[in-house]
């Protein structure tokens, strides 16, 4: 099966929130916009050609006297596809969402234990609102539905699904990383949520390294599992059923990224903010704030640069886009401050009359003004702690249509094991690594950084978000899976300098 085949088959993708922007207007009217995120740009082609319905939290508070299911019925005609929302209370958000999935899950599995809250009301919440959206799958669903579910706000609708007799083929993918077994064990859950992600036929990680520690976590914390791992998609036997377990690395809508960076509005915008610059060479961050991605470190890093290299100085600027995001989340909140505190102590440090060394902005930037600062930096500085994947990276690549920007990526994010030593990769805690590959990267000549560049363009090119749908559908239900090409087929093969 593919995106275009078997149409008999409808899908039903099912996220914590759903592919919309909901806002309120100063009347206290509602309105809907399309969301404008990768997976929906995948999956809508496919929710339109196989018919189907996305079911989700849209993203406010329940309000009484609103009837959300209507409002998007109305907002969303032109989608051709049906939008189910799942209301949360005021209560659940904090329980469910903050709580469960931001404050213990998130920083679970992104190695941040001192950070978790292991509140029992969170889970008995969480376990509530997953039961619900699984209740929403049930009455929403056919028989012959196939029925998708994503990342780790909805873990536990798996076993949810099974408890209310759902028969349908189930599949779940993990956006975010899984954590290895010592870490794991934290969680007074953890038998609970693996369980329930054993209820799923097909559970799809990032890379072979999330899937390899989930294994483990089973091998050790379940028993009566018998264990088949060989190429992308293994098997998990118990008992009579197979569980499907894959890599299956999520990418972007390269063509269209590469298609809109070479319109003439962004290559006009890219052009102005190059001559702003003075020639010098951009660096550019652009992250949700969040404490995954490691600012603070790439800053400190940044720092190191300017104060060992000083033939740095007045030529290099790094542009550092943060993005707002679960701003009432008191671990968000200091994280902001510390990060404007360092913007403030470096400029502080080294600005001259004619040279501001970090431009800082606390907001997003539409879609032109992101695809020009993609085209318009010459090294891209992307250092999280710990990441699923990110997505960045493989923007940046795709919006460099000229091939001569140079990567800096942390060898922890899941896009650094499909780009591997074509991007230069760093340990994100390591500001001194940091600041000898911003060097290198500022000296490489042309030819390395087109070398370089193509590699990865390449591959992500070939890799794409439409790729990775076909791919997963095709995890699911494939009757031989040995077709599936071993993982190393997805890593740039040709050697860069
Ligand atoms: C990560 C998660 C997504 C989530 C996004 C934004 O990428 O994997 O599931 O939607 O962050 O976070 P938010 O809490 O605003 O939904």
């Amino acid at each position: 099966m593919t995106s275009e085949d078997n149409k008999s088959e409808r899908l039903v993708i099912v996220s914590n929130r759903l592919p919309i922007a909901l806002s309120k207007d100063k009347n206290n009217q509602w309105h809907v916009k399309p969301g404008s995120g990768g997976l929906v740009t995948a999956l809508a082609p496919v929710l339109k050609n196989r018919g189907g319905i996305w079911i989700g939290w849209p993203g406010n508070v329940a309000e009484n006297g609103i009837d959300t299911a209507q409002l998007l019925q109305k907002g969303t005609k032109a989608f051709g596809y049906k939008l189910k929302p799942i209301d949360l209370s005021q209560e659940e958000i904090e329980k469910y969402y903050k709580g469960f999935a931001n404050e213990i899950i998130w920083p679970l599995f992104h190695d941040f234990v001192a950070l978790c809250k292991f509140n029992p009301d969170y889970w008995f919440t969480y376990k509530q609102v997953n039961r619900r959206f699984a209740e929403t799958i049930k009455q929403n669903a056919r028989d012959s539905d196939f029925i998708w579910v994503h990342d780790y706000h909805l873990m536990g609708v798996g076993s949810e699904l099974r408890n209310i007799g759902i028969k349908n083929r189930i599949a779940f993918f993990l956006h975010i990383p899984f954590p290895p077994p010592d870490v794991f064990i934290r969680l007074p859950w953890r038998f609970q949520i693996l369980n329930s992600l054993l209820g799923y036929d097909l559970v799809g990680f990032q890379t072979m390294r999330d899937r390899r520690n989930f294994v483990q976590c089973i091998r050790q914390f379940i028993t009566g599992v018998r264990i088949e791992m060989k190429g992308q998609i293994g098997k998990l036997i118990i008992g009579n059923r197979e569980v499907r377990v894959g890599a299956l690395p999520i990418s972007i809508d390269f063509k269209e990224m590469a298609k809109n960076a070479e319109s003439g509005e962004v290559m006009k915008r890219a052009a102005d903010i190059k001559e702003s610059f003075n020639g010098q060479k951009i660096i550019l961050g652009i992250d949700r704030l969040d404490y995954s991605k490691g600012i603070p470190e790439r800053l400190k890093g940044f720092r190191n640069a300017l104060r060992r290299f000083p033939e740095l100085r007045e030529k290099i600027t790094l542009i550092q886009v943060v993005v707002p995001s679960r701003r009432d989340i008191e671990s968000y909140a200091d994280l902001k401050i510390e990060i404007e505190q360092l913007v403030g102590e470096i400029n502080g440090q080294f600005t001259k009359s004619n040279w501001v060394p970090i431009h800082y902005f606390f907001r997003s930037l539409d879609k032109t003004e992101l695809l020009a600062t993609y085209r318009a930096c010459d090294i891209a500085l992307i250092t999280p702690l710990k990441d699923g994947m990110n997505l960045i990276a493989k923007e940046y690549c795709a919006a460099n249509c000229d091939e001569t920007g140079v990567l800096i990526m942390s060898e922890f994010a899941g896009a650094a094991s499909q780009f591997q030593k074509h991007a230069l990769l760093v340990n994100p805690h390591d500001i001194e690594g940091i600041a000898e590959a911003i060097h290198r990267a500022y000296r490489m000549n042309e030819k390395e950084r087109k070398s370089r560049m193509r590699i990865l363009r390449q591959n992500v090119m070939k890799y794409n978000i439409f790729w990775w749908v076909d791919n997963f559908l095709q995890a699911a239900i494939a009757k031989n899976l040995d077709s599936f090409p071993p993982l190393d087929e997805y890593m740039p093969t040709t050697q860069a300098e």
